[in-house]
């Protein structure tokens, strides 16, 4: 619930006039040290969010709420994390809503699972599977320091293996070889769920078409995202001098209805007690 005040507990994002962020929980008793002097917890509760707040030395901060793009930049990560521009696009795109059920692998740093967590609500369900347990431990470790676990089933299973969840409304995989799962992939979503992958080279974005060609999945789409941030100067409004030119290709498919083949049981079918041969 958003409440008027930055409350004990609260995760609070401290933005400085030099640039300087700091993103932590709020905790009676402790104290942010950063480089112009030092704040205590105690003297930010019970303030204002977009109130200022000072630093023992009188330095000033803004005290605000930070978004879920803050949030998913600020995880503790030891692999790529799925940029916030990507991620915006995939919930979107894959109709990741409350109550939604969806897979998604690999897990990793659990960026793309935070926003997921968040996004399905606690009457949804986010499947996430890794291999690795170390990254299953940090990305646990990142969901839960947000409270977000609960919207989450953390499996340790190569996805080889294949999925335990059946009739999924969504799937996504941020794995380096996603043509190999396919199978598995289309057995575990509802028929016309929604598919999707994220990968960096257009080599991989070519194997996995080729794939999607041979399996029971449609309306294949491939997109690529820039996201070019200006320098807020009213007077000289120009883009800003760097930008991240490439992160990765999206790519997404709708999983088929495979009808069951109806089975000539002409030879085995259950003979007739009246058959003149009984
Ligand atoms: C790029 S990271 C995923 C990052 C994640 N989407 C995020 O936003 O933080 C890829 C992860 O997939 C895992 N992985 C790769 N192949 C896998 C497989 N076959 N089964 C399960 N996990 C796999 C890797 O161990 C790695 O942690």
């Amino acid at each position: 619930m958003t409440t008027s005040f930055a409350q004990e507990g609260d995760i609070v994002l401290l933005l400085g006039k030099d640039k300087r962020e700091f993103m932590f929980r709020l905790r009676t008793g402790a104290e942010l040290h950063t480089h112009r002097g030092v704040i205590r917890h105690d003297a930010i509760i019970g303030h204002r969010w977009g109130e200022q707040v000072k630093t023992h030395i009188g330095y000033p901060y803004l005290l605000l709420q930070p978004s879920l793009d803050k949030l998913i930049r600020g995880i503790r990560r030891n692999t790529q994390i799925v940029y916030p521009k990507e991620i915006g696009y995939i919930l979107v795109k894959m109709n990741i809503a409350p109550g939604v059920r969806v897979i998604e692998a690999g897990t990793g740093s659990g960026g793309l699972t935070l926003a997921l967590a968040r996004m399905v609500g606690p009457e949804g369900r986010v499947y996430t599977y890794e291999a690795r347990p170390a990254m299953q431990a940090l990305a646990r470790r990142n969901l839960e320091r947000l409270g977000l676990a609960d919207n989450v089933v953390f499996h340790l299973r190569d996805i080889a293996e294949g999925f335990e969840e059946r009739e999924v409304d969504a799937l996504f995989l941020d794995v380096r070889e996603p043509w190999h799962y396919l199978e598995a992939v289309h057995a575990a979503l509802r028929s016309g769920g929604f598919f999707g992958a994220l990968l960096p080279t257009t080599n991989q974005v070519s194997e996995l078409l080729a794939a999607l060609e041979q399996a029971p999945f449609g309306f294949v789409e491939v997109e690529e995202l820039l996201l070019r941030a200006y320098k807020p100067v009213p007077q000289r409004l120009r883009p800003e001098d760097r930008m991240v030119a490439h992160t990765g290709y999206l790519v997404f498919a709708r999983s088929l209805f495979v009808p069951t083949p109806i089975a000539d049981h002409a030879d085995d079918a259950p003979r007739s007690t009246n058959d003149e041969d009984v």
